[in-house]
């Protein structure tokens, strides 16, 4: 069983084939291509949805024809279509919802509409040796540019929202953390490359509901916005570097940027673990999972890692590739739900603020 998805969510635009075992429960990725549209919104500052949903209609057909030679296979030959359905920007979601079910709708095979989060959620299933055999029940962290939450999950579709960020995601506070330290987008790579080698107890930054199994990071960026004045003053280095750093983005020396991202990533990281942790003993699991871009985090991966060997837990994480936005989580999910059974009707509707419990 062959399925080709489409994952068009927001600003990048994804397609890959996923060929099923038949009779197993394994896979082969037979092709998975992402065209970034980072290069088009940099200047603007943020995701300007117009641009997004043009670039999406001139690369999905360039996508589509390139996985298609890769996997040696037509599209006629293709068992089914998928796509993400939400959450995400409606311009953008419309594009590849549109293309998947005019697909399906041609040749004649089932579409299958995808939630985003799910598609993160069972990213960490897709390799390693049971392949999606199982979802065994877990408690699993999506942390991501839009999303940060924790959930409780109880086998394929059978999820429980356990707790979310009331206000920015992770992701996204890294990403405004580097825009005000003047480093590149996506924030996360960038701080995490200038954190290495810096001491994450330098700066005393805020963790903030200690008690909750909700998440906030907007308290943890304002106490970045305020101290970088203060520290500009006190600690550069760098003759003249006091006056001319007064406004963000600040520029900071090498040291003092290496402390401040590794104190950042050191904050949001502690809230991230001891919740996570929290929770799977709260819900007497023994697999955690992690996914989502912030999952990318090498000391993350390793901090989590650790503390669930330490709390006697199974942990599960993807591959970096498999982590951000991507169109091979979408197709996997697709598969693990064509095998369950489920389809969609082609007259579903994106919804912007799809829910995945
Ligand atoms: O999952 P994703 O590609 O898109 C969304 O669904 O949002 O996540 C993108 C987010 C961005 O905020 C980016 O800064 C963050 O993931 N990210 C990272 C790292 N790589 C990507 N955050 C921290 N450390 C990283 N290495
Ligand atoms: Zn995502």
């Amino acid at each position: 069983m062959t399925v080709l998805a489409l994952e068009t969510s927001c600003d990048e635009t994804a397609v890959a084939i996923l060929r099923g075992h038949s009779g197993e429960s394994g896979s082969a990725l037979l092709a998975s291509e992402v065209a970034s549209q980072i290069a088009a919104h940099e200047k603007y500052g943020g995701i300007v949805p117009e641009i997004a949903s043009r670039n999406h209609l001139i690369y999905a057909p360039r996508l589509l024809d390139h996985v298609a030679t890769s996997a040696k296979l037509r599209l006629s030959e293709v068992d089914a279509f998928a796509a993400t359905s939400g959450p995400g920007l409606a311009s953008s979601l419309m594009i590849g919802a549109s293309i998947a079910k005019g697909l399906a709708i041609g040749f004649g095979k089932p579409y299958l509409a995808i939630n985003h989060l799910e598609g993160h959620l069972l990213s960490p299933f897709f390799e390693g040796e049971d392949k999606g055999k199982e979802i065994r029940a877990n408690v699993s962290l999506i942390v991501s540019g839009g999303h940060t939450m924790l959930v409780r999950v109880d086998g394929l579709g059978a999820y429980k929202l356990i707790g979310q960020t009331v206000d920015d995601a992770a992701g996204e506070a890294f990403d405004k953390v580097a825009k005000m330290l003047g480093l590149g987008y996506p924030g996360g790579p960038e701080i995490e490359k200038h954190a290495a080698g810096g001491d994450p107890d330098r700066f005393d930054l805020p963790r903030s509901m200690p008690d909750s199994e909700n998440f906030s990071f907007s308290g943890l960026k304002t106490a970045v916005r305020y101290l970088l004045p203060k520290i500009v003053g006190r600690f550069c280095e760098t003759p003249g570097a006091e006056r001319r750093l007064t406004q963000a983005p600040y520029k900071l020396d090498r040291r003092l940027l290496a402390d401040l991202c590794a104190s950042f990533q050191q904050a949001v990281i502690d809230v991230l673990v001891t919740k996570t942790i929290a929770a799977a003993r709260k819900y007497r699991v023994n697999l955690v999972t992690v996914s989502g871009g912030v999952s990318c985090n090498q000391e993350l991966r390793r901090q989590l890692g650790e503390a669930c060997v330490r709390g006697g837990f199974v942990f599960k994480n993807a591959e970096p590739w498999l982590c951000t936005d991507n169109a091979a989580m979408i197709a996997f999910a697709a598969l693990l739900r064509l095998r369950a059974g489920f389809q969609s009707k082609v007259t579903e509707e994106i919804d912007p603020n799809l829910r995945l419990a």
